[in-house]
């Protein structure tokens, strides 16, 4: 597929331009659970704060993202939009943003790894101003590809745990020359999208993958960050028996304590029915660990990338692959055992399901939005490093979430703000 203009003078590169009706309407669907950022949008229509800035967002191509970009539209930005994953991207709603918002959209469900780096150096020839990232691949690019364009940049906002761990190690190795915006890491989007988002979206993908029962089944979950946690709370109350694998004694403890088998790999590997890799490391579950499994057993990953089942040594261990539904794989392991493999280890919420849902999203996109905003506020005055959201927009987007929620909460009296502004009351 080659990029082309369409008569609204936009370059794309879409599966088909005939499914942007679908995709209007599920983008319309997905808006009505996201009313933070409708009100962002509603604002930055008047105030165009983004205008004539360049951006490139890598993000993956969904309902949500669509209403991310639309918002960044109306601020004014001049924005193209690439898939973040290979097989996330729904192809209606590329469609839609191309044909209903005039959004130039480089996305393919399905695409090779290939295309996913061509759509990336397209991103980069756009010589963004603000780089919108999830997992850190675009500026990871420009910085390896493209320095040339590092001047022009006054910013990225990083979506993703794996996207911070990279941009730290970037600013370790004095590679990253200019302010990243750490949205993972506000409250109001770890504690809701990478917990229940990815706790609900990875078990619908899992159930819309292989329709199977999971209760009563042994689920082994590789992580306990705020992921593993959701997917851990998640499964559970789902009837499943859930073992928890770790690294990190902090979180083994924790989970232990919320009530979970906690054990290493190598013993979880001969009990699992249903493997989850949910750590943003490699090979957590590898050659010596599918030996132990049973037939049957199935795996997938809702980590960021697609390195934390090392498909390569199953591979090499099977005499035989097929596909037995769609995003299911069964290998055939020399002496006949099957390991069944999910979505080809890439995030099962994204490839089988439709990733978070959208009211989550509408928390983690209001502060993709707020940071971008920041970031052109501040542009000149942030040097080079990682920032965090500020607390005022963290704590200012879950008030707009709390009274679209129809919650309200208590208020501190003057008493109180006193009291907890001042260290001289103790013990009467
Ligand atoms: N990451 C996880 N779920 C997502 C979604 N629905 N849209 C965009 N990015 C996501």
């Amino acid at each position: 597929m080659t990029a082309v203009k369409t008569p609204i003078q936009v370059r794309y590169e879409v599966r088909n331009l005939e499914l942007a009706a679908e995709g209007r309407q599920r983008i319309e669907w997905a808006a009505r659970e996201m009313p933070v950022l409708k009100q962002l949008r509603q604002r930055f229509s008047q105030e165009r704060p983004l205008a004539g800035i360049r951006i490139s967002a890598c993000c993956h191509v969904t309902t949500e993202t669509a209403n991310l970009a639309i918002a960044l539209k109306a601020a004014g930005a001049d924005a193209v939009l690439i898939a973040s994953n290979p097989l996330s991207t729904q192809d209606d709603v590329a469609a839609s943003l191309v044909v209903d918002h005039g959004i130039p959209v480089f996305a393919l469900k399905g695409e090779d790894t290939a295309t996913y780096l061509r759509h990336v150096r397209i991103a980069l020839d756009h010589q963004p101003q603000i780089i919108i990232d999830d997992g850190s691949d675009v500026v990871a690019t420009m910085v390896k590809e493209r320095p040339d364009l590092i001047a022009g940049v006054i910013g990225t906002t990083e979506e993703t745990t794996t996207g911070i761990v990279r941009l730290k190690a970037m600013l370790a190795a004095g590679v990253l020359t200019f302010p990243a915006m750490a949205v993972n890491d506000a409250e109001t989007k770890h504690f809701f999208d990478n917990r229940y988002g990815t706790g609900q979206s990875t078990l619908d993908g899992i159930i819309r993958a292989t329709n199977i029962l999971l209760a009563g089944k042994t689920i082994v979950i590789a992580g306990y960050g705020w992921c593993g946690k959701g997917v851990a709370l998640r499964a559970r109350g789902l009837g499943a028996n859930v073992v928890v694998t770790e690294i990190n004694p902090v979180r083994a403890i924790e989970a232990a304590m919320d009530g979970f088998r906690v054990m290493p790999m190598a013993e979880a590997a001969y009990l699992g029915d249903l493997f989850i890799t949910v750590t943003g490391n490699k090979h957590v579950i590898r050659r010596e660990h599918f030996a132990l499994m049973k037939d049957g057993a199935i795996v997938c990953n809702s980590g960021h990338f697609d390195i934390e089942i090392d498909l390569v040594a199953l591979g090499e261990l099977s005499s035989d692959r097929r596909m037995v539904r769609s995003f299911t794989e069964e290998y055939t392991l020399e002496g006949g055992k099957s390991v069944i493999v999910l979505g080809e280890g890439r995030l099962i919420n994204l490839a089988a399901a439709e990733g978070h849902p959208a009211s989550v999203m509408d928390m983690s996109f209001a502060n993709q939005a707020l940071a971008v905003e920041y970031l052109i506020k501040n542009q000149g005055k942030l040097s080079a490093g990682i920032y965090n959201i500020p607390e005022e927009l963290d704590r200012q987007i879950a008030a707009l979430k709390l009274a679209a929620m129809g919650i309200a909460i208590d208020t501190l009296t003057s008493d109180q703000l006193h009291y907890i502004s001042s260290w001289d009351e103790g013990t009467e």
